[in-house]
């Protein structure tokens, strides 16, 4: 018996495989199309372990996924891989269309044979649990009550709506064919293996970097921010004890306006690694071009599966982002393999610097 887990060597996939071998007996296959997002370094401490397998491939093709599902006897599928930047999404919208719907459709139909070709215990105890975004929820003002379960879906992006499509797939397959599937609804992530384009590893690597911190708008879009270990163990819990066809909202009670989060992190630095010249890292803050379309405001309402499965999270944002930001002052190499040539491609395409 065995996982499958879709996405594994990207940010959260890979803290998701680390933390299930570290705490389960049972093997884990990954399968991952290593795109520019996807780094086997983040899996190199268990790339010895006989638990583990890295298979590179896509989830839309449905060849690759029946036969690894056959193979390996595999007893949950857990869907972490997608095209997942938003700035991206809104350059070249065509990867997410295919990867997050099309992918996941194909994916879907290999794991509805699979299953379908299922006994007894095995067919029982089987799960598809769909990894999703509170992206998906829309925008709130500054005093709406925060997202439950039963807040309708009204994606902004290209990549919300893309994650919306392949959570009503994932939806209709359990509703029309009883595919055992189980799907979370998260808030923003951060923590070690986080790819520099997003906000918390890119402001740390410019500030040592002595680039520009740039800030999207006025800075006061407001993000619930929880730490990535954090949303593993939720996702193991729903996995262990959801019910099937639910959604769950996962998240960390922990809104921060972006320049709160900025300010934090420059801070945090100027006690860690303090600038040559003594200043703050506060000094190299700029106020940039706002994001097209830019959600003002996320805040997931997690009391779901705190009432019904007893998770909480583990990490206050205090405790998350000292750990983090130590983190990438002690994984030079790390940051070395990841800013390759694309990358320095996308940060000119986005900043143009
Ligand atoms: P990521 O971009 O760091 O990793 C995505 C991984 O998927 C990469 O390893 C990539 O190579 C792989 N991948 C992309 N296309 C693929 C394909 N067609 N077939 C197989 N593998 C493919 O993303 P992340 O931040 O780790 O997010 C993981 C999941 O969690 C995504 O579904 C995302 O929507 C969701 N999510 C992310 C956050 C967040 O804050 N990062 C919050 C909530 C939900
Ligand atoms: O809410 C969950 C989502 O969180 C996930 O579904 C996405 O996969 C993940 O990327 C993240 O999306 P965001 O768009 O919220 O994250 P990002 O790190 O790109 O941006 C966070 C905030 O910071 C957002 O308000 C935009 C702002 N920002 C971002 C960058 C990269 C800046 O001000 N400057 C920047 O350079």
């Amino acid at each position: 018996m065995a996982i499958l887990v879709t996405g594994g060597a990207g940010f959260i996939g890979s803290n998701f495989v680390l933390e299930w071998l570290a705490q389960s007996s049972e093997s884990v296959v990954v399968l991952d199309k290593l795109t520019y997002a996807g780094n086997p370094d983040n899996l190199s401490s268990v790339q010895n372990d006989a638990r583990f397998k890295l298979v590179q491939g896509d989830i839309g093709d449905r060849t690759l996924v029946s036969d690894l599902l056959t193979k390996h006897g595999i007893r949950a599928v857990l869907n972490f891989a997608a095209e997942s930047h938003v700035d991206r999404s809104i350059h070249a919208p065509g990867e997410f269309i295919q990867t997050n719907v099309v992918g996941t459709f194909e994916l879907l139909e290999a794991v509805r044979a699979y299953w379908g070709a299922l006994e007894g215990d095995a067919r029982q105890a089987f799960r598809f649990l769909h990894v999703s975004t509170d992206e998906v929820y829309g925008s709130l003002g500054d005093n709406d009550p925060a997202f439950t379960e039963q807040h309708r879906y009204e994606p902004n992006s290209p990549y919300s709506a893309s994650k919306a499509a392949s959570d009503h797939l994932v939806r209709a397959y359990h509703h029309t064919y009883g595919l055992p599937v189980l799907t979370t609804n998260c808030s923003n992530n951060y923590g070690p293996f986080h790819f520099p384009e997003k906000l918390i590893p890119l402001m740390i690597l410019n500030a040592l970097n002595g680039k520009a911190l740039p800030v999207y708008g006025d800075g006061r879009n407001v993000r619930d921010w929880l730490y990535v270990t954090d949303h593993c163990s939720a996702i193991r819990r729903v996995l262990e004890s959801g019910l099937l066809g639910e959604t769950y909202n996962i998240g960390g009670w922990n809104e921060k306006t972006n320049l709160e989060v900025v300010h934090t992190l420059c801070d945090i630095l100027d006690d860690l690694s303090p600038r040559s010249d003594a200043k703050s890292y506060r000094e190299q803050m700029q106020f940039v071009k706002d994001r097209p379309g830019h959600d003002r405001r996320y805040a997931i309402d997690a009391s779901k599966v705190e009432r019904e499965l007893g998770w909480r999270p583990a990490e206050t944002f205090d405790s998350g982002i000292r750990k983090t930001v130590r983190w990438y002052l002690d994984h030079p190499q790390w940051v070395q393999g990841v800013v390759s040539g694309a990358y320095r491609d996308w940060v000119k395409t986005q900043y143009g610097q």
